[in-house]
């Protein structure tokens, strides 16, 4: 771990994140946290994440029970659920989930009970895709491919429709129907996904929505879907089980915003003015950009922070914070960089590659390396449930036992 020397009594902490001399055990990150209705042990979070394991028909396989189990492996952590569909018409990527069918949450059950039983819990992100869909797949079923407006993705050749009024309403009921099921499914809550240019995001940015009705048009009119969503949701579900999550900077999917600031705080003002405090936030910073991450780039903040987002929220419930993060550098982020604030961190894809990340990182055990071209490998157990645990936690596990 490099080890570098902070200085404490800076006005305005860096943008740049730094090793902290602090030992993570003895960090904030082992600090407990009140979510909700849960009682996380630590702060660090396992963030949603599309791995393609589900078959055909987009019902999780079995084998993702003990995915999802292992990451769980140190009680008190959040789990939440890569990206699922609200409804079929939002399930246009092959071997991405839905939580719509009997078969479906059949097949989900497992997964949030092998979570519980190691102690941890679970939330469900939910999804809309919009014009992130395939065109042809949607075709082939029948679907509609729609977007806020009739505006492509670059490199894209179809162009999506125009949601209706009646679409919208629709949106709007799946996501609150499909939170419900999510609940009575055992799940403790859901977090509604309105970033990186799925659908949410395509009403939200203006580079995308370019409607002129209620729905698009000005800052207010473009934040109309995701307040409806959310409201819709915590009416299902109350908003101690609601989360949602917000990417201010990301680039990806071209769903830019051209005044961020009046549109991101336009947004958290609706939400302290009209909705309880929500479970959590979920924030990306602008190096979490899926866009470099995805493709193995290498974002950079440019002085683009959270901060006026945080002092907005004021605390009103814990913030989740994404943004490519080291162990030590999200010691830095808790201890200073939002030491102000009452906030977690995800690691997406340190999480992914160490199904015991929590453990390693509160004993400083060297982690698992990623391996990238098997992230997203449709339906396969290979670059999933073969990340070794540690022989430390293994050794820890045997004494326990005995
Ligand atoms: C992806 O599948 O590429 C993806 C999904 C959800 C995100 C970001 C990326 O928030």
């Amino acid at each position: 771990m490099a080890t570098v020397t902070t200085t404490f009594n800076a006005p305005a902490p860096p943008a740049t994140p730094v090793a902290h001399p602090i030992p993570p055990a003895s960090s904030r990150l082992f600090e407990p946290v009140r979510v909700g209705k849960m009682a996380l042990h630590h702060r660090i979070v396992f963030p949603p994440l599309t791995r393609n394991r589900n078959d055909d028909d987009h019902t999780p396989l079995p084998f993702m029970a003990q995915y999802y189990a292992d990451r769980a492996s140190t009680p008190g952590t959040l789990v939440i659920s890569e990206a699922t569909a609200v409804s079929h018409l939002e399930e246009g990527q092959e071997h991405t989930p839905g939580f719509v069918t009997e078969r479906q949450v059949a097949a989900w059950k497992p997964i949030i009970d092998a979570v519980h039983a190691q102690g941890s819990y679970y939330f469900q992100q939910l999804w809309g895709m919009g014009r992130a869909a395939d065109p042809a797949l949607l075709a082939q079923r029948g679907l509609r491919y729609r977007s806020s407006s009739p505006v492509p993705l670059a490199g894209v050749e179809a162009i999506p429709a125009e949601m209706t009024e009646a679409e919208i309403a629709e949106v709007i009921q799946s996501f609150a129907d499909t939170a419900r099921r999510v609940v009575d499914a055992g799940g403790d809550g859901v977090e509604v996904h309105c970033a990186h240019g799925y659908l949410l995001d395509q009403f939200l940015s203006d580079a995308v929505n370019k409607r002129t009705d209620r729905w698009g048009g000005s800052i207010e009119n473009r934040a109309r879907l995701v307040l409806e969503v959310v409201r819709a949701v915590v009416a299902a579900v109350g908003a101690d089980r609601v989360a949602l999550r917000l990417s201010p900077y990301a680039a990806f999917q071209q769903a830019e915003k051209g005044d961020i600031r009046r549109q991101y705080l336009y947004v958290i003002a609706q939400l302290k003015a009209t909705v309880p405090p929500l479970a959590y936030l979920s924030l990306v910073e602008a190096t979490g950009d899926p866009g470099a991450l995805i493709f193995g780039g290498k974002a950079v903040n440019q002085g683009k922070t959270l901060d006026f987002i945080l002092e907005a929220w004021e605390n009103r419930s814990p913030v989740v914070v994404a943004g490519g993060y080291q162990p030590e550098t999200a010691v830095w982020a808790l201890e200073e960089r939002y030491k102000k604030w009452n906030t977690l961190v995800a690691f997406g894809r340190h999480f992914l590659a160490n199904p015991d990340l929590v453990f390693r990182v509160r004993h400083g055990i060297e982690l698992n390396k990623y391996n990238r071209p098997t992230f997203y490998l449709p339906k396969n157990e290979v670059g999933y449930n073969d990340y070794p645990f540690s022989k430390e936690y293994l050794a820890a596990q045997q004494k326990v036992s005995r």
